[in-house]
């Protein structure tokens, strides 16, 4: 046995007991997780095939570490959805307003308000100050076209990262120009001087931005956790920092919910949005949502000749208005108080009953996040030490060799109160298709952010411990293989 496998071999066995330990390794069973077989398999699988080979040994089963991009499917969301389309299929419209004996949802004009039970603790919110509607980009332009009120000859200007998620950046940038301004003169976008290359932004450098244009800035749009990097940033500190200098401040959530504990209420958050699919497991698409703190959406509507001055302003529609008047069908806008008030249309029961599916297999877990997140990160540390060895030790408990360790470092915060689940690691140039390639062929599921970065993340719902020592095992392998064919 070479010295590498001898490693491994210690490494799974050191995985298999933190597995057997792990008073959270029963959500797994919760989960579709692909076989190796599916995963190379370029055929639709009927869903029997699925179910059942979905319940074979782990040793078929795929390396999903992927959670990051799009969270694997629980077995229950199958039977949720087959029990919303028995009550479409059975009861036509009726499903809005009449509930069914022994059925576990919600009549659907209630579903929304349900969902926003459901999401309130993982978030940290009141129920009020959620709500499970449209999409991540929809909402944060329905969030800015509420609370982004620019005034030329002072705070005009939006904040934002240099490498924020694209559609972050043209969100802003379409926003300013919708208000006539110009985003060479309006846009604001920071690069940490000390990382320029990662944009590992520290705290201080995003509160010194702040107050430097604190003159000219109205609004500030960051991420809970960076999408490339994993990197969390830390929220209550720079929200209070943003509100020292009256800037509105809006979280992009997409890579923190579900992912690590939010506490969007206590933390005096302003505003944030976020989608469904990652860490929350909802399905590709599936209905985002948005928090609007509860100082942001009161409602008071007694100035009968000037109603709309009673609250925020905002984007409307029929299903933003107070249920109680809604369907009276009459065209004065009367928002519900709180988040569901930013609400336009009526939303899709199909995806909220994937959502709402999915979230009671957090309920099964605890809840919030607090335990997950627990586990969280251990799993992740575990991955961080089998990737790059112990902090503090000559690369102990490291199994990559030292060659294929040369080809890659990793630019998520070594720090881990300041990432989620995510490690990205970034490759030396030229090797990031076959390094998938490779993986790829060894049923390794992560994903890749050209020219050069792997993002992989362990999820506590469905991950093992023994999954980080396949993944490390097979990048080992996969970078081998490129430093033979690229001769680096
Ligand atoms: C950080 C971030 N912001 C925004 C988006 C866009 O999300 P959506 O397509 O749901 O609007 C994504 C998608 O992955 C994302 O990761």
């Amino acid at each position: 046995m070479s010295s590498n496998s001898a490693a491994i071999a210690d490494a799974r066995e050191r995985a298999q007991a933190l597995d057997r330990d792990d008073s959270l390794a029963f959500t797994r069973s919760e989960f579709n997780i692909p076989t190796k077989a599916q995963i190379a398999s370029t055929r639709l699988s009927d869903s029997a095939t699925a179910k059942a080979s979905s319940d074979d040994g782990a040793t078929d089963k795929c390396v999903y570490l992927c959670g990051n991009s799009l969270g694997l499917q629980p077995k229950r969301t199958q039977t949720r959805i087959n029990q919303y389309l028995s009550t479409w299929a059975t009861q036509g419209v009726q499903g809005h307003f009449k509930p069914l004996d022994e059925s576990p949802l919600p009549t659907w004009v209630d579903a929304d308000e349900r969902a926003a039970q459901l999401i309130a603790p993982i978030v940290g919110a009141s129920e009020a100050e959620v709500a499970v509607m449209q999409t991540l980009t929809a909402n944060l332009h329905l969030l800015m076209s509420a609370f982004y009120r620019p005034d030329i000859n002072g705070k005009h200007k939006i904040m934002l990262e240099s490498k924020a998620f694209p559609s972050d950046h043209f969100a802003v940038e379409t926003q300013l120009r919708h208000h006539g301004l110009d985003p060479s003169t309006s846009m604001i976008t920071l690069t940490s001087p000390s990382s320029p290359e990662d944009n590992i932004l520290t705290t201080a450098e995003i509160l010194a931005a702040i107050t430097e244009h604190a003159a000219t800035t109205a609004l500030l749009l960051l991420p809970g956790i960076q999408y490339y990097t994993g990197q969390l940033l830390d929220i209550p500190t720079i929200t209070a920092h943003a509100h020292a200098h009256s800037l509105f401040v809006i979280w992009d959530l997409a890579h923190a919910v579900g992912n690590v504990p939010l506490r969007l209420h206590d933390w005096d958050v302003d505003a944030a949005a976020w989608c469904s699919y990652k860490y929350l497991n909802a399905g590709p698409g599936c209905i985002g949502g948005l928090f609007v703190h509860d100082r942001h959406s009161r409602v008071v509507v007694d100035d009968d000749d000037k109603p709309e001055q009673g609250y925020v302003n905002r984007l409307a529609g029929w299903w933003g208005n107070d249920k109680g008047t809604r369907f009276v069908m009459a065209n004065r806008f009367h928002p519900v108080k709180g988040a569901a008030g930013f609400q336009l249309s009526n939303p899709s029961i199909l995806d909220i009953t994937s959502l709402s599916a999915s979230l009671e297999v957090f309920g099964m877990a605890g809840g919030g996040v607090g335990s997950l997140r627990e586990k969280s990160l251990r799993l992740t540390g575990f991955l961080e030490e089998l990737l790059v060895g112990k902090k503090g030790s000559e690369g102990g408990g490291g199994i990559v060799p030292e060659e294929e360790r040369a080809l890659f470092r990793v630019i998520t915060p070594a720090d881990p109160q300041q990432r989620g689940a995510q490690l990205s690691l970034m490759l030396k140039g030229g090797l990031l298709e076959t390094v998938m390639r490779e993986l790829e062929k060894r049923a390794v599921i992560v994903d890749e952010r050209k020219p050069d970065v792997i993002r992989v993340a362990p999820a506590p719902l469905y991950n093992t411990f023994e999954d980080c020592v396949a993944f490390v095992g097979a990048l080992a392998e996969a970078l081998a293989v490129a430093r033979r064919e690229k001769a680096v």
